[in-house]
């Protein structure tokens, strides 16, 4: 099977605070990808605007990631990491935020979201 052989590409995937992952293209040798991230989350900035998303699927194992940084969008100066599974037309992850504190050192957010294919 190929890398991807869980991931419908490409597809889109809500999660439970409203932000939308679009998976666009997959390299099917690596199982890497790419798309796009608009976040929705209430209590986050960098919201409503569509940010470049990479990551890669292998079997039902998948990790991405988001750096809030754009050319044309908000700059918030973090970087978020989800790591999680393809089950069926769910994604349940984990994902950790990092952004460097006033104290110039290294911070870390974690929590969970769960996405569903729309
Ligand atoms: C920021 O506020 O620093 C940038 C936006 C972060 C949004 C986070 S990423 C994890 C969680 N899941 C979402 O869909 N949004 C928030």
């Amino acid at each position: 099977l190929p890398a991807h052989a869980q991931l419908a590409v490409p597809s889109t995937w809500v999660n439970q605070r409203g932000s939308i992952l679009s998976i666009q293209a997959i390299d099917a040798s690596t199982g890497n990808f790419t798309g796009t991230y608009v976040n929705n989350a209430a209590g986050f900035s960098c919201r409503g605007q569509p940010y470049a998303m990479a990551g890669n699927v292998a079997a039902n194992k998948i990790d991405f990631y988001v750096n809030w940084t754009s050319p044309t969008a908000p700059n918030c100066r973090t970087i978020t990491i989800w790591n999680g599974r393809v089950a069926g037309d769910k994604i349940p992850t984990r994902w950790k935020l990092y952004y460097v504190g006033s104290d110039w050192n290294f911070h870390k957010m974690t929590g969970q979201d769960l996405f569903t294919r729309r």
